[in-house]
Order: structure tokens, then C-alpha cells, then sequence
């Protein structure tokens, strides 16, 4: 997501009720007109004054003009929602509230803790159940209302601290607590907004909890509850979130999960755990080089994923693995090796130029290589992604570069 200073705007909720109003929305569609015809934001914030709109109204409508026009890239009815760019950017990606939401498909209920403008909200109400979106922005929530109203979904909104907010026994929890403070991206889940221990406390007369979470939560947080599963959720190459699972949403015993989505949100692939990581054994360089998927090394699913593949790790502290046979498999990019070669510059270089391979790329694998500088010492080749790759791989006894088309 970007970030912008300037998206730390945030509107009263006087302003809020305004934009969603007859004249806020005409303002609105006529600056996003505007501004998609090319009319830079300062000539559109002067016709604004020029036309009587008070400041506080004419910034909320620039801001909700920008956020609309970002959101458009994965929101395919942006256009007719309402939107503030710090609540956008704080939103969820709306693969992954896809993915959440099919979770509580079918339930009757769902109360949505620390709602925001609804990206979660909005995707949950969508899958069915009637959700009570809390928070304690209630500018965000007046604008969700009407989202939800545009979109003919049933959110009822309630202004409160979500930590006093009282949890009905036997119901449905979902929750996204905010991940920044002071532009800083907050990973540990105790120093979540608010903390995460202190949702779970709040949550606890719930049968089940979900909550969203950044993917770099680790499996190791002191904070992670014993009895959940925490998922991570990967949209092409790009882990998005991760979500905690707790009670009767939990799935099985899981204690990890890796997921791979469609960018509709769909799950395209899962795999999880529900015990320790498999401890495959390490064994020498094979034909192909099997590099997992980002999900399934964060859920550590990956050793488990290449037993069943018959792989081995190529060495004790790398997620990278090796194999005899190509395997079939979404989890893991498969690079055929074409030549196994000492970690030297000079000598790679060489061997390109008798190997006429096309265009490379160099990745590092537990080496402190700057692949860029590597890449001048190469001669510059040319560069590109779908040609050869050159690995510069740590091994348990020493370093290597392993050079590698991709294949199938
Ligand atoms: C990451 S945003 C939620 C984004 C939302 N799920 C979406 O997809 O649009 C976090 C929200 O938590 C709210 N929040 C943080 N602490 C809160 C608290 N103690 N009580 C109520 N809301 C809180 C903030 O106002 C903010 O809107």
C-alpha cells in the first residue's frame, strides 16, 4: 500500500455525513471527473473554495476523490463507494477478506471489531450474515454505513472502544486491529492496536475468532494463542496477510496454514500442519532446485510439502530444497540446474559466456551478496525473469552458485 503522509488525513464526522449527503456526493463524482481528466488536485481544491465549499469539506472531498481512484485497482465498484485514502490504506486487501469471509459463510451473525470503513465488514456481509461493524472512528463508520447501503448489504454500525464492547456467548468474532503507529508498520501482535492479548480477553465469550493480521507475524510471537492456526495468505508471488483462528473457526487442529489465492480471493491451493514442522533431512544437490512459496515457509509447511515430493534440503537452515525428479507441485518454483559452480564472479562469468543462456537473474539464499553489485561483476548481462537464474546459495559447508532455468 502506499505511503503517503499526506493519507493520514482524516475527516470529522461532520464532514463525514456531509460527503455522504446529496451535495458530498455530487462534489465527489464531479472531483473524481476531474481529476481523471487530467485537472491537477490544487485547480480542483480552488473550484472547490471558489464555490463556497468550506476547508474541512473541500479536503474530505479531494481526499475521498484520491481514495476512490486508488481503490479502483482492486475494488471493481469503487466508484460508487466512499472512501477516505487513510482508511483505504488501512483496509484489507480484498483477496484476503474474501478469503476470511468464506469462513463465516453461512452464519447468521457476525460482529466485525475494529471495523474501519468495512473492507472486511463489507466482504462478510456479502458471503450472508448480518454484521455489526464496531469502531471507535465514527467518521469511518458513517461512510461505511452508506457503502453498505450502495452495496445492499446489512452492516449495523456501533461507535465504541472494542475492548468494552460486550461480545454475545456463542457468537462470531472477526477483528483487524491497526498495524501502524507513527508510520511505523507494527508486527508483534502484542503491540497491535489494540494489542492482540486484549482482543482475545475481549472476544473470549466468542464460539469463534478470526483476525487479520500483517504477514509478518511470526509463528514464534509470545503472544500466539496455543490453541490457534494462524494462516498465511500468498496472492501470486506476494504474502498479503495473515489470519489467527481460534474456536470453532479454527479448522481442525491446524496450527498453521499456508494458502494460495486468487486474485478474486478463491483458494486456488492449502496445506497446514498440525503438528511440528517435518524435519527433512539434508542430502547432496539433485537435478532440480525447489524454492518454496513464501506461505508455505512462513507456516513452515514447506519440509512437509517436499517429503511428499521425496526433495531434500540442500542445507540444514535453508528453506531451499533439491530433488531427482521434477515434481508437480504450486508450492515450489522448480529451477532444472544446469550447472552447480564455486561462488566466484570470474568463473561464473566465464561459463555464461560458452552457456549462451538469455537473460538472468540473480537471487541470494542466506548469502550477504548484493546481487546488483554480483551482477556488474558479471559483465552486466542482460536481465530478465523467465531466463536463467543464478543462485548464490549457503551450504552447510561453504557457499555456491547454482545456475538454473526454470521447468516445465
Ligand atoms: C486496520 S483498521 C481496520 C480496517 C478494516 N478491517 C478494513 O478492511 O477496512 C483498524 C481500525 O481499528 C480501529 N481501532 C483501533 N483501536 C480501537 C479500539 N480500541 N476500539 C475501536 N476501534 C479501534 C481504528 O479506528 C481503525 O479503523
Amino acid at each position: 500500500m502506499p505511503s503517503d503522509p499526506a493519507a493520514s488525513f482524516a475527516p470529522t464526522t461532520e464532514a463525514a455525513r456531509w460527503l455522504v449527503g446529496t451535495e458530498g456526493l455530487q462534489r465527489l463524482a464531479d472531483a473524481v471527473a476531474a481529476l481523471d481528466a487530467g485537472v491537477d488536485e490544487l485547480t480542483v481544491a480552488a473550484r472547490l473554495r471558489r464555490d463556497g465549499v468550506e476547508p474541512e469539506h473541500a479536503r474530505t472531498v479531494l481526499d475521498a476523490a484520491q481514495a476512490r481512484i486508488l481503490a479502483r485497482s482492486r475494488l471493481p465498484r469503487a466508484d460508487e463507494l466512499v472512501l477516505t485514502r487513510a482508511a483505504w490504506e488501512q483496509a484489507s486487501h480484498p483477496a484476503a477478506s474474501t478469503a476470511r469471509a468464506a469462513r463465516v459463510a453461512g452464519a447468521s451473525a457476525v460482529t466485525d471489531l475494529c471495523s474501519g470503513v468495512g473492507g472486511d465488514a463489507l466482504a462478510i456481509a456479502a458471503t450472508g450474515p448480518a454484521v455489526t461493524a464496531v469502531d471507535r472512528d465514527e467518521a469511518r463508520l458513517t461512510l461505511l454505513a452508506h457503502n453498505a447501503t450502495v452495496l445492499g448489504l446489512a452492516v449495523t454500525t456501533v461507535v465504541a472502544d472494542v475492548l468494552r464492547y460486550p461480545i454475545a456467548p456463542g457468537s462470531l468474532v472477526h477483528a483487524d486491529p491497526g498495524r501502524r503507529a507513527a508510520g511505523r508498520r507494527l508486527r508483534r501482535l502484542g503491540e497491535l492496536l489494540p494489542p492482540v492479548p486484549s482482543l482475545l480477553a475481549a472476544a473470549a465469550p466468542a464460539a469463534g475468532c478470526g483476525i487479520a493480521l500483517s504477514p509478518a507475524v511470526d509463528l514464534t510471537d509470545p503472544d500466539l494463542p496455543a490453541d490457534g492456526e494462524l494462516e498465511f495468505l500468498q496472492l501470486g508471488p506476494q504474502l498479503v496477510e495473515s489470519s489467527l483462528w481460534l474456536g470453532d473457526l479454527r479448522r481442525g487442529g491446524a496450527v498453521a496454514t499456508a494458502t494460495l489465492l486468487d486474485e478474486d480471493g478463491a483458494v486456488r491451493h492449502r496445506v497446514d500442519r498440525d503438528g511440528p514442522p517435518v524435519d527433512l533431512p539434508v542430502g547432496a544437490l539433485g537435478a532440480f532446485l525447489l524454492e518454496p512459496h513464501a506461505a508455505a515457509v512462513r507456516a513452515r509447511v514447506h519440509a512437509g510439502l517436499g517429503e511428499e515430493l521425496g526433495a531434500r534440503r540442500v542445507a540444514r537452515t535453508r528453506a531451499l530444497l533439491t530433488a531427482d525428479v521434477a515434481p508437480a507441485t504450486p508450492w515450489f518454483d522448480v529451477w532444472q540446474v544446469d550447472a552447480v559452480l564455486p561462488l566466484r564472479a570470474r568463473t561464473v562469468a566465464a561459463w555464461l559466456r560458452t552457456a549462451d543462456v538469455g537473460p538472468i537473474e540473480i537471487a541470494t539464499h542466506g548469502v550477504d551478496i548484493d546481487p546488483a553489485a554480483w551482477w556488474r561483476r558479471l559483465g552486466r548481462p542482460p536481465r530478465g525473469p523467465e531466463g536463467t537464474r543464478i543462485h548464490l546459495v549457503r551450504l552447510d559447508d561453504g557457499a555456491v552458485c547454482v545456475v538454473g532455468h526454470r521447468a516445465g
